[in-house]
């Protein structure tokens, strides 16, 4: 007896356990304390019977309709039931989810469909009480009214899941967050039309709702932007402890040049001037020189890692798919182009190279090497850019003649195998130099 007893009471626990586990976090605060632990108690017995949950969304869908239409007839009684049903419906619609989690028989069209079935809904019901309004006062303001009730509820549903989607990245699992949504605006129906204040209710509905999607595009707005900043700030921590000494002022530089070319460069562009290069801070990961039968090679392994690390502290960051994938695309082209924007970076990076780092490579690395980096440097360039190279100076003469010789080698082959290249220009920007701030006579010094 005593061992039955038990057993009742661990299957009653596991039971409890389990229905406490189909609360969502998306949740409002009507559904969390009003229509949740109702909807789990009819959920308990619906699980006994062969009802599935696209039954149940019909079903609150009729409900619903139902209440929708006794809105349309004249009189509190009326009103009273359409409320009362609403309601009901806004319960039993949380029915059909919490069937098919506990069932595994979650699906991608029934959330749809349960989704689409309640748009439904929310336009019969408000517009059912706008009717109810107008019949008794015959002002026509109220259809107006009644729009914007709709108009800010459907948005409230199409703004949710990016708003949502944000709030779960945002706070931990199982974590509540603030959120008004089709439980807060049935439950507010339910209440007004009980105390018989259709008009008050549906002007408060627009407000509402309008309000929280203002909200929501102001929240996700700043969230984008301080997810950008951290980005920004994470690059330039990185980049400000590399054991190069040029990497930090080459990244602000490479930017400063890409905004000079273009001053309305989109976010992924700016991103990927400053972090071009974020690999080569990292000790652990660096690509080696060595470890590569030709320079070709080498670049191409440091931008496709450079381009891996950039996408992991996005990703961390929070920053979305696209974003990540287009400053991957261009981190991976930076060092040969292959669209307009990736050619703007790449020369942003050469134009930087020559200003920032060539002094620093030729210390480091001598006369051959630097020889060697020049060629391939301006290899990279357009022939705008090569005019501005062209007006670098360095204090070590040694190391301006040896750039004045090599644009002069290479104007050489140049001329030999592209004739066409000092006539005409070949990258697809034009840039006024001259009228740039940027003193391509006598650029900073470095
Ligand atoms: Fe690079
Ligand atoms: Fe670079």
């Amino acid at each position: 007896m005593a061992r039955n007893s038990i057993l009742k009471f661990q299957y009653r626990e596991a039971e409890n356990r389990l229905l406490a586990g189909l609360r969502k976090n998306t949740d409002g605060p009507v559904s969390r304390y009003l229509n949740r632990p109702i909807s789990l108690k009819i959920t308990k017995y619906l699980l006994k019977t062969s009802i599935t949950p696209n039954q149940i969304s019909f079903f609150s869908f009729m409900l619903a309709t139902v209440g929708a239409a006794f809105f349309f007839i004249d009189g509190y009684l009326y009103l009273a039931v359409g409320a009362v049903l609403a309601q009901v419906a806004s319960v039993v619609d949380g029915c059909d989810g919490e069937i098919a989690r506990l069932k595994f028989k979650i699906t991608g069209f029934g959330g749809w469909f349960d989704a689409v079935l309640d748009r439904y809904a929310d336009a019969f019901l408000l517009l059912g009480l706008t009717w109810h309004v107008w019949s008794a006062d015959g002002n026509f303001l109220v259809f107006f009214i009644g729009f914007m009730a709709i108009i800010g509820s459907f948005m409230n549903s199409y703004t949710a899941d990016k708003y949502d989607g944000l709030m779960k990245r945002k706070l931990d699992i199982g974590k509540q967050y603030f959120r008004v949504g089709r439980d807060v605006r049935v439950f507010i129906i339910f209440v007004g039309a009980l105390i018989n204040q259709p008009l008050s209710t549906l002007i408060f509905i627009a407000l509402l709702m309008n309000t929280e999607n203002v909200r929501r595009v102001v929240v996700l707005y700043k969230a984008e932007k301080n997810d950008i900043d951290r980005v920004i700030r994470r690059i330039e921590e990185i980049i400000g402890k590399s054991s190069v000494p040029e990497d930090p002022v080459h990244s602000r530089n490479t930017l400063e040049w890409l905004l000079k070319f273009k001053p309305d460069a989109d976010i992924a562009l700016r991103i990927a001037a400053l972090g071009h290069d974020t690999e080569r801070a990292l000790e652990h990961r660096k690509v080696k020189r060595r470890d590569y039968a030709d320079y070709d090679s080498f670049k191409e392994a440091h931008a496709e890692k450079s381009a891996k690390v950039l996408a992991g502290i996005m990703k961390e960051c929070n920053i979305h798919s696209e974003l990540i994938d287009d400053v991957v695309f261009l981190v991976r082209h930076h060092e040969t182009g292959g669209d307009p924007r990736a050619d703007l970076l790449r020369d942003a990076d050469s134009v930087s190279f020559f200003q920032v780092n060539l002094p620093f490579f030729y210390a480091r690395n001598g006369v051959e090497e630097t020889r060697m980096r020049c060629r391939w440097g301006l290899k990279r360039l357009s022939s705008e850019m090569e005019t501005v190279v062209e007006g670098f100076e360095y204090e070590n003469k040694e190391l301006s003649t040896l750039l004045e010789n090599s644009i002069a080698e290479y104007r050489g082959i140049s001329m030999v195998m592209h004739p066409e290249r000092n006539l005409q220009s070949d990258s697809g920007h034009h840039v006024e130099l001259s009228a740039t701030s940027v003193s391509t006579q006598n650029a900073h010094r470095v």
